[in-house]
């Protein structure tokens, strides 16, 4: 089996716990990036798609500019029908662009002849949520299946698929049938199969969609070993916000076919920019809490704290000592999510400082942007 434990739960690149100097602990972790591939980068140009239905186009993608790395594991995001399987889909032409051109490793795909296309897809593996197995074959030979039909001499196949059911931990489950599976086991089989033509590209549709949290987690760490091991780029949609914050590098928001932002997972989770990327981060970020919303008033009362947010947005925020030097007064932590995405401390801290004086205000500015008065609340001092 692929070792889950707390693993998993580190993002990409993030070092193994252990003693740290003070300094190491403050700098951000080298990111240790998958095997420098030079094949499976994939770039979108201008590319667009609109599907004629019978009351008029729809306009699935809308000139997408983007760029996926060899080597990447990069999460595209957005809401129901921002055109996310249908960007996908152009990446090994399931489905066609109307207009605009995906290059793989530089080679527009569009010009591809039928035998170009078979070996285009050769080297492009997928994954899906519901899996996709062919419930009377055994699981060695769903795995075997991409093989049979490419053609591949018997005696190479049977090595083949071995190796692919090890390195996705089923060699034990060579001859069982895919009901006789777990969710998580038969995704298993499903990239198993997907590796099994030792592809340069993994497109994953909601690969987890359909899993518990705790196997959603043991999914994520395989492929995390595969993109590690193999250096195959890992291209995945999720409407799970979790799983990109887990390990993806980089995130593409799309909205109505457009992308809406994209960049480094921890930028775009720390300050997200477009309103539809705040919209899905929503149920990370920890906002106001409601009690608190209720007693926060616009001007200073006597007897009442001045409460700070402050954001932490991969820039490492205001160290606690000069946050509590520039206060002047005690500091209460009401509320607190920091955390740390690919080495980059990404969240905020809500806090309150009693008997605010006028120009505490002034004396945060000094610390930069990260901390920000929002009010002031009287506090009771039984209350956290
Ligand atoms: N084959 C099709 N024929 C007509 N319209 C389509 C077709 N496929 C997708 N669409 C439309 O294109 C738009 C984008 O669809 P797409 O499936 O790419 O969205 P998505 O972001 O993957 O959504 P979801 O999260 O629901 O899977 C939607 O308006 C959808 O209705
Ligand atoms: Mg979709």
């Amino acid at each position: 089996m692929v070792g889950l434990a707390f693993d998993s739960l580190r993002g990409p690149g993030v070092r193994p716990a252990g003693p740290l100097s003070p300094d190491a602990a403050l700098a951000p972790a080298t990111v240790t990036a998958a095997p420098r591939r030079t094949s499976g980068a994939v770039r979108f140009e201008a590319v667009s798609k609109s599907y004629p239905t019978g009351s008029g186009p729809v306009q699935a993608l809308d000139g997408v500019d983007l760029d996926i790395p060899a080597g990447a594991i990069f999460g595209i995001i957005g809401r129901s029908g921002a055109g996310k399987s249908s960007l996908l889909h152009t990446v090994n032409r399931l489905e066609e662009p109307t207009s605009g051109r995906v290059l793989v490793d530089g080679a527009p795909i569009e010009a591809l002849g039928t035998d170009g296309l078979v070996a285009l897809r050769r080297r492009i593996g997928m994954i899906f949520q519901h899996f996709n197995l062919l419930a009377a074959k055994t699981v060695r030979q769903n795995v075997a299946l991409p093989l049979t039909v490419a053609g591949v001499p018997r005696a190479e196949i049977g090595p083949r698929v071995e190796k692919a059911l090890r390195r996705v931990g089923l060699e034990g489950k060579a001859d069982a049938y895919p009901s006789r599976l777990s969710g998580g086991q038969k995704q298993r089989v499903g990239i198993a199969r997907a590796l099994v033509s030792n592809p340069e590209i993994l497109l994953c549709d909601e690969a987890t969609s359909a899993l518990d949290p705790e196997t959603t987690l043991a999914i994520l760490d395989l492929l995390r070993d595969i993109n590690r091991r193999l250096g195959i780029t890992i291209i995945l949609i999720t409407h799970e916000m979790s799983v990109i914050r887990e390990i993806c590098n980089d995130v593409v928001v799309l909205e109505g076919g457009r992308v809406a932002e994209t960049g480094p997972v921890w930028r775009v989770f720390g300050a997200p920019e477009h309103p539809t990327t705040r919209a899905l981060l929503a149920p990370l970020t920890r906002d106001l809490p409601a009690d608190l919303a209720a007693r926060l008033q616009p001007h200073a009362a006597p007897g009442g704290s001045a409460i700070l947010r402050i954001t932490y947005a991969g820039q490492g925020g205001p160290d606690l000592s000069s946050l509590a030097a520039a206060a002047g007064a005690p500091l209460r932590l009401l509320q607190a999510g920091i955390e740390r995405i690919q080495g980059h401390a990404v969240g905020r801290m809500l806090v309150a400082v009693a008997e605010a004086d006028p120009d505490l205000e002034a004396r945060l500015r000094s610390l930069g942007g990260a901390v920000e008065q929002i009010g002031y609340a009287r506090m009771d001092p039984d209350a956290g």
